[in-house]
């Protein structure tokens, strides 16, 4: 079975539209796991636009629970993760315009700077990622810079699905990715702009042994739990 891990950054967008409390990421953090996510993921952005400082560091201090948190090669990001000290740590491209995050890194110009700070956090045994296209050549490299494991962007591949175009090319690159992965010892996961259906797609190539899923899962959420919701209000307001 491939493990489930969960990203709550849309949490607190929603939360940060209001400035206030409500609904607390941190909260959602051990209600995630109490419904059976393997671990969660956040992202501190350097503009802070949604996880904050705060959410990060008491996110990493519940126990019992893994925490992946991403960041950018920014080096005042990567010294306040060092403090923070989470589980896992994920690099990923970050330029600020940006959606969310638009592709993987751009392992041939950063390999140096991403392998000092992959050597910092190897120091205090957290797990490091790299979130990378599906290339062989960044497996290579990222198996170059002496990290535990690759993250594969699947953005391109669930695009094309979204839009019933012809996929099997982009499945056959990933599919390829992480045989070559699982050969060189690396630990594969798999994300971006998953659903159900591509998630299902994906759980065919074995190696893959983990996926993190984000906006889909808080965007059918509130499918989910709306009736249960206004049903409530219902009985308060008889
Ligand atoms: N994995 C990584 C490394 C990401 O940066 C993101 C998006 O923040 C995700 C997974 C989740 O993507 P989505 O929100 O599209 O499911």
């Amino acid at each position: 079975m491939k493990r489930l891990g969960i990203n709550i950054d849309h949490i607190a967008t929603l939360r940060n539209a209001r400035g206030e409390l409500h609904p607390d990421p941190v909260y959602a953090a051990q209600f995630v796991k109490s419904n059976g996510a393997d671990s969660i993921t956040i992202h501190l952005r350097e503009d802070r636009r949604h996880i904050k400082d705060i959410d990060a560091k008491k996110i990493c201090a519940i126990k019992n629970l893994k925490v992946n948190l991403e960041i950018s090669t920014n080096m005042a990001i990567v010294k306040t993760a060092l403090k923070i000290k989470p589980n896992y740590i994920c690099i990923v491209p970050e330029n600020r315009k940006e959606i969310t995050t638009e592709g993987g890194l751009n392992l041939k110009i950063n390999k140096d700077k991403i392998k000092n700070i992959i050597r910092k956090f190897k120091k205090k045994e957290i797990r490091s990622s790299l979130f990378i296209n599906p290339s062989l050549n960044d497996i290579q490299i990222s198996k170059e810079i002496g990290v535990d494991c690759i993250e594969i962007h699947t953005g391109h591949l669930a695009n094309l699905v979204k839009s019933k175009r012809d996929y099997s090319k982009e499945f056959t690159r990933i599919k390829k990715c992480a045989v070559l992965a699982n050969k060189l010892g690396l630990d594969i996961h798999a994300g971006h702009g998953l659903d159900y259906k591509t998630t299902k797609l994906l759980s065919k190539i074995k190696e893959i042994k983990e996926f993190n899923i984000g906006h889909f899962i808080i965007g059918e959420s509130i499918f989910f739990g709306l009736s249960k919701v206004i049903k409530k209000f219902k009985k308060i307001t008889k």
